[in-house]
């Protein structure tokens, strides 16, 4: 039975970056009448330090922004995952399967070490991508929507459940498959095409926070770095100009119109007569949601109440699987 999960972490502010390669998908997928979960995972945010009050806070935004964006808690389980146990348990079975060099491996961790103090890293950053294997796997899901760069991550989550499929001689977890579509799966900074936007760059400018106010957002596209040519006619055109590849890419994204519909129609025209127009549209899509998250967050008890109910509906999901696999591993269930 097909289901989808995915999740983001509540470690700050909401940007472009994650509207387009996931909430907006989220927001999709949901409309197709597939079972979909989608979760703030506040255990994975504090594998780096969070203070207290602000994850509260950075939480109850994010779930503010995945109604504002459309997830209908009617018809998305939305839930922080804190509240269900079920994924660390989960978590430290896999912490069992998974191996120390797999870890090594995944360029998220290696990016977020190297030239730095890996000795001072937590634990929980280097396990992180089997905590996010749990939050995969305990629902059985059969499909996880992500951007580019999640997906060393979910091809790990296969690799855990083969190895467990294998070590305990079942057929018990699904392998998952990684749902990297639309046309921003992987936005850039505004400020260098080389990098990804991120909520982490010191720069604000360098991204549009989804509580930007329409001013900033059409000042943000305004100054994007870009350069002198016009548009070309097909995208191949774009390979050397990231910039100005990743403003199409946007403009796309934002309309649902394909990339090449979108030079079809500024094909020859420069980035004076484009910038406006994708403002325009940026404002149009996005102003309503920092609105919306803006009237959301005046009341945090019912954003608290939606989460503790989509919690509910999770752990009935989750609880059966997690006791399922402790049977399998072994571990005797009397109470
Ligand atoms: P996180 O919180 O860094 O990002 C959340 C989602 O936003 C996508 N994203 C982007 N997509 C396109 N362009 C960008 N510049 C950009 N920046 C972020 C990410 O790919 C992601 O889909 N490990 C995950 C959270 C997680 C998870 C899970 C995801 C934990 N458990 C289980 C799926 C399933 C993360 O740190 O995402």
């Amino acid at each position: 039975k097909p289901r989808v999960f995915s999740g983001i972490q509540p470690s700050g502010g909401l940007t472009l970056g994650n509207y387009l390669g996931a909430i907006k998908r989220f927001v999709d997928m949901q409309d197709s009448g597939i079972e979909t979960l989608y979760c703030m995972v506040d255990m994975h945010a504090i594998t780096v330090w969070q203070d207290p009050e602000a994850l509260r806070r950075q939480t109850r935004e994010l779930a503010a922004g995945y109604l504002a964006a459309g997830l209908d808690p009617a018809k998305s389980i939305l839930f922080n995952q804190s509240q269900v146990s079920a994924h660390a348990e989960l978590g430290w079975v896999f912490n069992c399967v998974a191996r120390m060099g797999w870890m090594n491996r995944m360029t998220q961790w290696k990016d977020k070490t190297t030239g730095k103090n890996a000795e001072q890293a937590s634990l929980g950053l280097f396990a992180y991508p089997s905590l996010m294997a749990a939050d995969i796997l305990v629902y059985h899901a059969t499909h996880v929507p992500v951007g580019e760069d999640q997906k060393q991550h979910v091809e790990l989550t296969r690799d855990i459940a083969a190895k467990f499929n294998h070590d305990y001689k079942v057929d018990f977890f699904p392998i998952t498959e990684p749902v990297i579509e639309g046309a921003a799966t992987r936005v850039m900074s505004l400020r260098d095409g080389s990098k990804k936007m991120s909520k982490s760059d010191p720069s604000d400018n360098s991204r549009i926070n989804l509580t930007d106010d329409a001013d900033k957002i059409a000042s943000k596209i305004r100054k994007a770095k870009t350069d002198a040519e016009p548009l070309p006619e097909s995208m191949e055109g774009l390979d050397a100009r990231p910039e100005a590849k990743n403003l199409v890419n946007i403009y796309a994204a934002l309309s649902g119109m394909s990339k090449e519909a979108v030079l079809g129609e500024f094909a020859g025209q420069g980035f004076g007569a484009f910038k406006p127009k994708l403002a325009d549209l940026a404002v149009a899509s996005l102003a309503p949601i920092s609105v919306e998250m803006g009237r959301l967050m005046e009341d945090p008890a019912e954003i608290d109440r939606i989460l503790g109910a989509g919690a509910d509906r999770a752990a009935a999901i989750a609880e059966p699987v997690l006791a399922q696999t402790l049977d399998i591993v072994g571990m005797i269930r009397s109470r």
